[in-house]
């Protein structure tokens, strides 16, 4: 016998299969793994799979024992909540209580792709899948698997990122196992993902659409198609006073386990404070870190480094930036010092995820 306590006790077996993100034509076998994936989430079972930006944990958005289970599995609070996942845009009526014009305009503009609407909810979306929020949040993730799999899934899959909670989101499967290996059924490794940072999320409930979270859809290509965008100021400031809207992002979140400082100013003088620092840190038994961009990284020592790729290249710091975070708790780095970057563009998304990590810790040399 085997009690509800002993059950979640007990490690459940998690169960790989390989998957290509975006192939014209999947295989027989991709076919068979992504209905299998789809049966085990319809059955109340969770799946982690890749998106364009990051993996992601899913369940069916509509049964509330799902959310529960990810949001165990995760070790979340239960107030943040998820994001549904849909693979056709026809799809959204059943979830929404309207779809504003800004909507279809949007997702004419954006769809499939990284970025994620909040619109009011219709009945049929558990409180327990939006945290108790009368909103929803949507997005369409591009890449044909990820779609095959919503399908087959039930239509609507909740997938926050595929992570333990706080720690950085994974952008490999490898990643994703760390965390979530014996606490769910299956994941889907296709290898690493193209953005590397969630979503951009855009609140369309309120009088000016809002950005609540930044991402690869700036706030500039939101106000090509929708007029004035805001943004909220939680974005970039410190957390101390208002709360942010998205209820995620009040955490402390994309952390590593060492302390992070980001470091800002010239090049050399980043460098040449980062070697005072490390060398002081190293004398006192701590071990070092310093993730940066190739241009900077050569002047620096510490006893591990990560590049970021080329200070030019947003994208692939993007795409680099949640690995580094984990490597420096793989090598156990307990003081660590990170590169700062322009936070315009892409670069807010960078500079949002940064800033959290160090507890917007910020030192200006
Ligand atoms: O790129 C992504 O969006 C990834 C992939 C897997 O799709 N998902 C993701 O989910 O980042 P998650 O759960 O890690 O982050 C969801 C964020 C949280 O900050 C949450 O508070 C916010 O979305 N959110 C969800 N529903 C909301 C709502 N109704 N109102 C305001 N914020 C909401
Ligand atoms: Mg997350």
């Amino acid at each position: 016998m085997c009690c509800e306590k002993r059950k979640s006790a007990c490690a459940m077996k998690t169960i790989t299969e390989k998957i290509r993100q975006d192939a014209a034509h999947l295989t027989s076998q991709e076919e068979e793994t992504l209905r299998r994936a789809g049966s085990i989430i319809r059955a109340g079972g969770l799946v982690a799979f890749p998106t364009e930006t990051v993996y992601g944990l899913g369940g069916d958005a509509l049964n509330r024992e799902s959310s529960r289970k990810i949001y165990a599995a995760k070790g979340r609070p239960s107030d943040n909540p998820l994001i549904v996942h849909i693979s056709r845009f026809a799809d959204m009526e059943r979830i929404v209580s309207e779809i504003p014009e800004e909507a279809v305009r949007i997702a004419e503009a954006f769809w499939p792709g990284p970025l994620t609407m909040i619109l009011p909810k219709s009945e049929l979306v558990p409180t327990e899948t939006t945290g108790g929020l009368d909103t929803v949040a949507v997005r369409m993730p591009a890449g044909a698997s990820v779609r095959k799999l919503i399908e087959y899934g039930g239509g609507y899959l909740a997938a926050p990122s595929a992570n333990l909670s706080g720690r950085p989101s994974p952008t490999t499967a490898e990643a994703v196992r760390e965390d979530m290996d014996g606490r769910i059924d299956m994941i889907l490794d296709g290898g690493k993902v193209g953005i590397g940072l969630e979503s951009t999320i855009v609140d369309l409930t309120a009088r000016t659409p809002q950005i609540l979270r930044p991402g690869y859809v700036t706030a500039e290509m939101l106000e090509r198609v929708l007029g004035k965008v805001d943004t909220d100021v939680t974005i970039l400031a410190d957390d101390s006073g208002q709360a942010p809207k998205a209820p995620g992002m009040k955490y402390r979140h994309y952390a590593p386990r060492g302390e992070l400082t980001l470091v800002a100013g010239e090049p050399e003088r980043v460098a040449a404070y980062i070697n005072r620092q490390t060398a002081e840190d190293g004398a006192g038994g701590e071990r070092t870190g310093v993730i940066a961009t190739q241009e900077l990284l050569g002047k620096c020592r510490a006893d591990v480094a990560e590049c970021l790729g080329r200070r030019c290249d947003e994208e692939d710091i993007a795409r680099n930036l949640y690995a580094a975070l984990r490597r420096m708790d793989e090598e156990k780095v307990t003081k660590i010092y990170a590169e700062s970057f322009s936070a315009s563009g892409f670069g807010t998304a960078i500079m949002n995820r940064l800033l959290k990590a160090a507890g917007h810790r910020v030192v200006k040399v």
